[in-house]
């Protein structure tokens, strides 16, 4: 039985069975498959975090909504004073949406065959910089806002998602506070880390992105390729910035 009682075990950890221990080279490179018999979510748990705590799970709550229920992102957006406040009934329909797209992708494939990698949105990236930074200086969350800010400009550069949709996206993001440079965080050694994330496969990258919003896509783009591709899309990015 699981009784998660922070935002990010609540839409996140406490769904799907994954159960894992970071190494000092990677995230959650040792792990297996234990579904719990029984999750309770009580949302009334919530209001004792610290705010960046509360702020660090919405962004796995916000994944959710652009992998298969954009309406969450607008609902989140909508929210975000009295969510980051900690008002607790306004977690309630955010989270058991959440629950509901996690849930629905896990039913479908649970052992990671195929599908269920949607879920590593924004993370490739994200458990690069989280290692690298050392475990416990950048929240999970935070990390993964960061990878999800090289998706969105990734997948506008690649799959030509819409820049209004990316926009959107970035609003929340901005509003829910939290590092947003992940450009000024790539070097060699944060390079060197996205080799040993577990999700690739031999010289292969594999990286989710998006075609549109609830249109993930699985990419494999070759290793080198992928390191040349973010050195490039960083120096972009701190460009955008400063104008
Ligand atoms: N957190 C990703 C997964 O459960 O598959």
């Amino acid at each position: 039985v699981q009784v998660p009682t922070t935002v990010l075990a609540q839409v996140d950890s406490s769904v799907g069975g994954k159960v894992g221990v970071n190494l000092a080279e990677g995230k959650n490179l040792v792990g297996a498959f234990y579904q719990p018999k029984w999750v309770y979510i009580d949302t009334d748990h919530l209001g004792t975090l610290e705010p960046a705590e509360r702020c660090s799970g919405l962004v796995e709550a916000l994944k959710h909504g652009i992998l298969a229920a954009a309406e969450l992102i607008d609902l989140i957006g909508a929210e975000v004073e009295s969510l980051l406040a900690g008002e607790t009934a306004v977690f309630t329909p955010i989270i058991r949406r959440a629950v509901a797209v996690k849930a629905k992708v896990v039913a479908e494939d649970e052992l990671e065959h195929g599908r269920r990698a949607i879920l590593n949105l924004g993370h490739t990236l994200g458990h690069a910089l989280e290692a690298d930074a050392g475990y416990g200086r950048l929240r999970h969350g935070e990390a993964v806002a960061l990878g999800l800010r090289f998706t969105l400009a990734l997948s506008a550069r690649r799959l030509r998602l819409a820049q209004s949709k990316v926009d959107r996206v970035r609003k929340v993001l901005d509003d829910l506070g939290g590092p947003n440079d992940w450009a000024a965080r790539i070097n060699e050694s944060v390079l060197n880390r996205i080799d040993l994330d577990k999700k690739n496969r031999g010289e292969m990258v594999r990286i989710i992105g998006l075609r549109d919003l609830g249109d993930p896509v699985i990419m494999n783009i070759p290793l080198g390729e992928f390191k040349t591709l973010v050195t490039e899309m960083a120096q972009a990015e701190q460009e955008r910035k400063m104008r």
